[in-house]
């Protein structure tokens, strides 16, 4: 017999096939049995009549659990009004793993539960359709830049020093070097890759010790992060802007069965087309204040005010020229008015806050080490980065997308910890 995927029935129907998987849901009707078998690849649902099947199957089909591993056998049919609109007229059942009281059912279950038993929770249809909306995403990424011509350059996760300030580091120690520290940014790596070809992304994982337990920190995520040489601020937000768009536009397009799972109001996400507005963070400030927000100039935007500011556009919005201090030490200033680090955030519609951070970096010498100075960083720890100023320094620039906070914001879900297979944060780190 045949063994195929439930997402390649359309090419079967009116055949007998074999399909593997596991027992999702079942009911029963007087002489019918309803087995849905899932495969990873979709949903089908399995009819069993009790005059074309054995004695012995029909009563394996009350016999079994959920989660269940299975073996169906039978005629594909078209049925508009099945889950994905095959149903299997089935004729076998082989039980490969029978099993009991599957800790998750169809009933709620407490967040708590769920993300203890994560290792099965990613067996539910709302989990499978977010890892497969954030591998279309992770797909996304690589496509944008690889057919942009840049090249994919990884950065190390053992580091000698901060990137994103001292904070957030986890520490650990070297061996006979001393400490280490998990990578919070390959920035500063992708830096040295752009000054050797041209354009370069890191996309890895990145690790925070983000002591907030909020709903959009981990202390483990995924960031991309392109640098571009000979590039400045403007060319970054028109990179981050056409980036934005086609990662939205690339799941609309191809994951629209899982958005509709997860009940996404997919109209927001239509309007994710270039332009972006692009406002200065004074213009930020004015926003607040018409808003009734008691900002204090100078602050960073929490995100409570970037929740008001974003609520304003019916697209991402792009903030740049915050004021330096509040600001990562390897941004350049703004020449018209220094107190301003040219730095932009992106931050994402419908309440979502930031998803993009970037700027462009100082290419002088003697200003990035007089910043080096000035945030207390150690300064031999960054003289390779130095070196990068001493040899051939030139404008450039790049930014860091958030990869659980976009596939947060594009799922439209409520919290980070359903966008990772496996979400590590202040009060969790298994399973
Ligand atoms: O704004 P951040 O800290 O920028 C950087 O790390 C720069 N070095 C990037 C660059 O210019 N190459 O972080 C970038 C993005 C944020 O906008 C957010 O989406 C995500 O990384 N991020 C987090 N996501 C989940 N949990 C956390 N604790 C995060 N911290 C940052
Ligand atoms: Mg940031």
């Amino acid at each position: 017999m045949q063994k195929i995927y439930i997402s390649d029935l359309a090419k079967y129907v009116g055949q007998e096939i074999t399909i593997q998987g596991w027992l999702y849901n079942k009911r029963s009707s007087g002489k019918l049995r309803f087995l849905v078998l899932r495969d990873g690849s979709g949903y089908l649902q399995c009819v069993y009549f009790k005059g074309n099947v054995t004695p012995e199957v029909f009563d394996l089909c009350d016999k079994i659990g959920q989660e269940s591993a299975i073996e169906v056998t039978g005629k594909v049919k078209a049925e508009p009004r099945a889950v994905g609109g095959y149903e299997l007229d089935a004729t076998h059942l082989n039980v490969l793993h029978e099993t009991h009281d599957y800790p998750i059912t169809p009933k709620d279950h407490g967040i708590e539960f769920l993300m203890d038993n994560r290792h099965l929770w990613l067996r539910s249809s709302r989990q499978v359709a977010i890892m497969k909306i954030r591998h279309r995403i992770v797909k996304a990424i690589r496509d944008f830049f690889d057919n942009k011509g840049f090249t994919l350059m990884d950065a190390p996760i053992l580091t000698p020093a901060a990137c994103e300030g001292t904070s957030t580091l986890f520490e650990t120690e070297y061996f006979d070097l001393g400490k280490a520290y998990l990578t919070q940014s390959g920035q500063l790596y992708a830096e040295a890759g752009a000054l050797a070809l041209g354009k370069v992304y890191t996309f890895g994982p990145t690790f925070r010790a983000e002591k907030s337990k909020t709903r959009r920190h981990l202390t483990e995520f995924w960031m991309v992060e392109p640098e571009v040489a000979f590039a400045d601020l403007n060319d970054d937000m028109d990179l981050a802007e056409e980036f934005l768009e086609y990662i939205v536009q690339s799941v609309l397009t191809d994951r629209a069965e899982e958005l509709k799972t997860l009940e996404r109001d997919t109209t927001k996400l239509q309007c994710v087309k270039r332009p972006f507005p692009r406002i200065s963070y004074d213009e930020a400030v004015e926003i607040l204040k018409k808003n009734g927000v008691e900002f204090e100039y100078g602050n960073d935007l929490g995100a409570a005010d970037e929740t008001i500011v974003s609520n304003q556009f019916d697209r991402p919005v792009m903030v740049h020229r915050y004021p330096s201090e509040v600001k990562a030490f390897y941004m350049k200033r703004d020449p018209e008015n220094p107190k301003l680090a040219l730095a932009v955030d992106v931050l994402a519609p419908e309440g979502y806050g930031e998803i993009i951070g970037g700027s462009q970096r100082e290419d002088d010498f003697d200003l990035l080490l007089s910043r080096i100075k000035e945030h207390n960083l150690p300064q031999a720890a960054f003289e390779w980065y130095l070196d990068l100023r001493r040899f051939g320094s030139v404008p450039h620039a790049g930014f860091g997308l958030g990869l659980e906070r976009t596939v947060t914001w594009i799922c439209g879900l409520d919290h980070l910890r359903e966008t990772i297979p496996f979400p590590r944060m202040i009060y969790r780190n298994t399973p």
